[in-house]
């Protein structure tokens, strides 16, 4: 099925690594032209490097934090200018917070909560006016099953994650009327940089592929192992397509069966 989205432009935040980079690749493969960014202009050239040569053309990479308006602002203009606008935004930019309520801090709340809304809204603020542009435009934000089965270690991202849900589902209600669609990808464990580090951190001396089977085991993974990065990216293209021009306010989980809601 050709999904239509040749030639249209997405903004990919946090795509370096990960989900991003998936999504970045399996837009360069629709034939998307792709802007991304990331704060580590080394992590950047290095993952644009590793996309080959196929499609490169069709791709800008910017630096830039999320949480900084002003730079996304340039990087999301940079990305207007050079492919003549903008057609769908994945605010996918980010990480979690691994605390409970005893060892989170004023701080660590502030920080979450201002990643978190600041990585929504920093990016859909620069790119709206290109979107409402677009004849086609979607915006997809990458969000856990946390927003709705939250887990203690993880109170700050958890509540954090809930706030994304809900502010997405208010976001699909005020741009319908621009035609700019707001869907949500509620993700699982999926096997990125961010379980690499955080197995590197734990140091228990029990292999990678071990320690996900044990994790996903111990989470209730139905499927029993964690997802892959283009597990996500199918999902995440088929939201921001023409053909999902009926999709809006809504959310998938990619999470291999762990989500135990069934709303
Ligand atoms: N993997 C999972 O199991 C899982 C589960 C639920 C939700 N998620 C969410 O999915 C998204 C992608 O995560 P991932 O697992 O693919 O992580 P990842 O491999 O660590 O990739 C994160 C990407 O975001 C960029 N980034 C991080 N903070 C940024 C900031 N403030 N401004 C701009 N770019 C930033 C990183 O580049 P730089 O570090 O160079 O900036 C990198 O490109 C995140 O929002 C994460 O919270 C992941």
């Amino acid at each position: 099925m050709d999904l239509g989205l040749a030639d249209r432009t997405i903004v990919v935040t946090g795509g370096s690594s990960g989900v991003g980079l998936a999504t970045v690749r399996a837009l360069l493969d629709e034939g998307a032209r792709v802007a991304t960014c990331g704060r580590d202009a080394d992590r950047l050239a290095e993952a644009a490097a590793g996309l080959g040569v196929a499609g490169r053309d069709r791709l800008l990479t910017g630096v830039c934090d999320v949480r900084d308006a002003d730079a996304v602002d340039r990087f999301v203009r940079a990305a207007a200018d050079t492919f003549g606008g903008i057609d769908g935004l994945v605010n996918n930019a980010g990480q979690s917070r691994m605390k409970g309520l005893d060892d989170s801090t004023a701080e660590d709340w502030r920080d979450e909560l201002e990643l978190k809304f600041a990585g929504v809204l920093n990016p859909l603020r620069a790119a709206r006016p290109f979107l409402a542009r677009s004849a086609a435009a979607g915006v997809v934000n990458i969000n856990a099953v946390l927003a709705k089965q939250p887990e203690p270690r993880l109170i700050t991202t958890s509540a954090a994650r809930a706030g994304i849900l809900n502010l997405s589902k208010s976001l699909s209600a005020e741009l319908a009327a621009d035609g700019i669609r707001v869907n949500s990808v509620c993700l699982g464990l999926i096997d990125t940089g961010q379980w690499t580090r955080r197995h590197a951190a734990a140091a228990t001396g029990t292999s990678y592929e071990d320690w996900q089977a044990e994790l996903a085991a111990d989470r209730g993974v139905a499927l029993g192992r964690l997802g892959r990065a283009e597990e996500v990216a199918y999902a995440v293209v088929t939201l921001l397509s023409p053909r999902a021009s009926y999709i809006t306010g809504t959310s998938i989980d990619v999470c291999g069966g762990v989500g135990r809601s069934i709303l």
